[in-house]
Formats: structure tokens, sequence, C-alpha cells
């Protein structure tokens, strides 16, 4: 079986380790827009280009592939699933339509009304130039949540207390009303959490629960960012979990995924559901047509079921005739980030890894590039470092203990994992029921 394998960052190297441990014997191929070292080390062949329809599509043509397997959303937009489907090429990530569930905010929110999904905070979305009623709506909600509904140039999601007051609030509507839409919601106060699962348009196989932290700094300071490390426990629940949230992320990501089957089409992929748990139960946050990064790193490693198993369950739909299973272990992953990050962070700056230094830690590469022989830095995050352990402490130690044997101009948080902010996490969310 050949499989390509469409991106290049540290999300991409765990799935292609991933498909590097198939007992399977599968061929590995890729597309980057860089040179990965760890993805570069471990396949037969790559291409060095745009991950997008223009390339991927020759060159999978070219080689023969049996699998795609796309891990940024950005080429799920422009109909890659559905092109290399086309051609016979089925794909782990959806087409365009089922995908909008990520790339289209105002279409998420509306289908989950519509499907009367639970977990669905109050919302209104706006078009270009309702302004007036916009303002009215953030007056209306009080404390609320903006997102652009498209693409949008670098704005992104901004929360009230966050990034503005009330009157910011109405300043940045305005702003994105000049050329856009926009989903005015709720602001969900609670703890997040990640679930993630494969789906083959009906089955969902769930990976346990993650927790991110998009803070740059310890502590929850400083700027957001794409994720700076990320932990889970032994089971599919994060220790300020009960069973009944993760049961309630389950049936509304299954919910999900059958309504979308009957809306626009089979939802083939990875769904990711980031979910706060508030005082009034679970809320959705968003969907995800593709693994986290970093969530990526704690549940692919974990898997006991042979990757290249799941994806011929997902392309002929079988995925309810497979035990998917992960190991019932805990993990933490920290990521090592360009010094300045996510402001100012240093570019093309060398990053050594000494294999010795890292002990137990597993590594990806993420945003880095090789180029004659060292690996430097694009100015993005750089290097995932995750402990697998039974408890969260220990994996912790192992992760930290890796990144001793990464160098460079690099920063990382060192409180991810620990004791101290879990419990915190533990408080925080007993508060919010009430104990
Ligand atoms: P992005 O990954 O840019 O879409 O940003 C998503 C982030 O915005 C999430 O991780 C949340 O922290 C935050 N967010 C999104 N929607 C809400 C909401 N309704 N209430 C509170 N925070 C939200
Ligand atoms: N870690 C958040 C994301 O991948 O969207």
């Amino acid at each position: 079986m050949k499989i390509l394998l469409v991106g290049g960052g540290g999300r991409e190297h765990v799935i292609a380790e991933a498909v590097a441990r198939s007992t399977r014997n599968p061929e590995l191929y890729a597309v980057m827009s860089r040179k990965n070292p760890g993805i570069a080390r471990l396949c037969k062949d790559f291409l060095i280009a745009n991950e997008d329809v223009e390339s991927v599509l020759p060159y999978a043509e070219l080689k023969k592939i049996d699998f795609a397997v796309i891990g940024p959303e950005a080429p799920l937009g422009r109909s890659l699933a559905d092109k290399l489907e086309e051609k016979g090429i089925p794909c782990l990530g959806p087409r365009c339509a089922p995908a909008q569930i990520e790339l289209d905010k105002a279409w998420a929110r509306t289908f989950m009304r519509r499907h009367n999904i639970e977990g669905c905070p109050a919302f209104e979305v706006f078009d270009r130039g309702e302004t007036a009623s916009a303002h009215a709506a953030i007056d209306e909600l009080g404390d609320v949540a903006i997102k652009p509904t498209g693409l949008t140039g670098g704005k992104g999601v901004k929360v009230m207390g966050d990034h503005f007051d009330l009157e910011g609030a109405k300043e940045y509507v305005s702003e994105l009303l000049d050329t856009g839409s926009v989903v005015i919601e709720e602001n969900l106060k609670g703890e997040e959490f990640t679930v993630q699962a494969f789906s083959d348009g009906e089955t969902l196989a769930f990976a346990p629960a993650v927790q991110d932290h998009k803070r740059a700094y310890d502590g929850d300071k400083g700027p957001n960012t794409g994720g700076m490390g990320s932990y889970s426990d032994a089971g599919d629940l994060l220790p300020f979990m009960r069973g009944e949230d993760y049961e309630a992320a389950k049936r509304i990501m299954q919910d999900t995924v059958r309504s979308i089957k009957k809306d626009v089409g089979a939802y083939k992929g990875i769904l990711y559901g980031q979910f706060m748990l508030t005082a009034t139960g679970i809320k959705v946050i968003e969907f995800n047509a593709r693994f986290g990064d970093p969530e990526a790193m704690n549940v692919i490693p974990l898997l006991k079921t042979d990757f290249v198993d799941i994806l011929s369950a997902i392309a002929d739909e079988s995925l309810s005739n497979l035990n998917v299973e992960f190991e019932r272990l805990a993990t933490v992953c920290k990521y090592a980030v360009p010094a300045g990050y996510p402001e100012s962070p240093t570019k093309d700056s060398i990053v050594d890894i000494d294999d010795a230094g890292t002990g137990n830690a597993l590594i990806f590469y993420s945003s880095v590039y090789e180029k004659d022989g060292q690996v430097y830095t694009t100015g993005s995050r750089a290097i995932a470092v995750v402990g697998i352990a039974p408890t969260i402490a220990e994996a912790e130690k192992i992760a930290s203990a890796g990144l001793s044997g990464i160098r460079g101009d690099l920063h990382v948080r060192s409180d991810i994992g620990t004791a101290a902010l879990v419990d915190q996490r533990v408080r925080h969310a007993a508060s919010l029921r009430g104990l």
C-alpha cells in the first residue's frame, strides 16, 4: 500500500511515524512545503512543493498512491479530497462540503442549530454591512466571542476580556463587516478540552481527551499561540473531567457526523471537537477537520491499532468492524518555539538535537527546515517533545528531560503537565460544578 502524506509539520511527522510503525509494510510518500527532516527520513520519496491540488494531484497519480492523508485544513477548502477521490484515491480528510464544519464558522453554528445538536452556544450571524444589528447583538449578549466566518488574512477569533471590552468588540465587528461576515456568540467560560476521532462517515473511533495550552508563557500569560503543549491522562478522561463530560463530547461528535452525512455527504477523516466544560454543561467551541497540533502528538503515539488498518477501514466504511485501541498511558507534549514567538520570533536560527540527550522522550519536527544537514527555525513552533508514562507527572518529567537535548534560541513553557497546573484545572472544574 502506498500512502501519501500531505503536510510537513509536527502533526504530519507523528502521522508519518504511525505509518512507519505499521506491520502492513506501507510505502510512505509526502508532499510538504519545506523539508521536514523527520518526515523525509521515513519516506520512500517526497516532493517539496505547495501542499495543494496543483502539486499533490499529479504527484499522487505519478506515484500510484493508494491512500492520501491530508494533515492541514487549508487544502480541504480547495477540494483536495474531492479531487483525489475522483481519481480513485481515498483520503483521510473530508471533502470540501463536509469540511465546512471547520472552514466556515457561520455554517458550523447554523448547522448545529438546524440539527439541534447539543452544546451550541447562543449565537448570531451577520453579513457584510449589517453593522447596526451586529452592535445590537453585542449589547444583548453582553460578553461575546467574535469569529470572522471565512478566510480573514490573519484576523481571527477574538474574545471579550482577552482582546477587548464592549466598545472594542463593536469596533472589531465593524472592521470585519466592511469586507465579510461574522459570528457573534456567547463567550464561554470554563475549562477547555479536545476530543479527536477517526470517522468513516458513519462510525467514529474516539481518542482520549487532551488539553492544549494556547498562551505563550507559564501561568497562561502572554499572547495566544498555535498551542504550546498539551497533556492527556492514562485513559479517556483528563483529571478534571467526569465520564459524563466525555460521553457528552462523543454524543455531540457522533450527532455531528450523522447530520453532516444527511446534509452534504459522508465525513471521512478526523473530526476534532473542541469543548468547554462550563457551569451549565459541555459546550462546543469549534470543530476542526483534522488532527490538532499539538493534540495529535498526544494520541497518535498511543495507537495500538495499526494505522494502515484504520485507513483501510475508513476507505471501505467498515470502521464499525475495527476495534481502535489506545494504550492506557499518560502523555505530555511540550513545544520548543523560537525565542520571541509568536510576536517577534527568531527565524532561520540553528536547532541542534542531541539524540543522546533526549532520553526516553519522543521528538517531532514541526515548523523547521533542513538545509545542508542542519535544522533551522521558520519562526513558528519548532520541535515537539513528548513524554509517555503511567502518570502525567512521570510523562512531564520525561518531556522536560528530553528538552535538554534540544539546543537553540528557543523557549518552552515549563508548567505544562506539572502537578501544580493540573491541580489548578481540577480546582477550576470543581468550582464550575459548584463544588
Ligand atoms: P481559533 O483556533 O483561532 O479558531 O481560536 C479558537 C480559540 O478561541 C479557542 O481555543 C477558544 O479559546 C477561543 N474561543 C472560541 N470560541 C469561543 C467562545 N464562544 N467562548 C470563549 N472562547 C472561545
Ligand atoms: N491546537 C489547536 C489546533 O490544532 O487547532
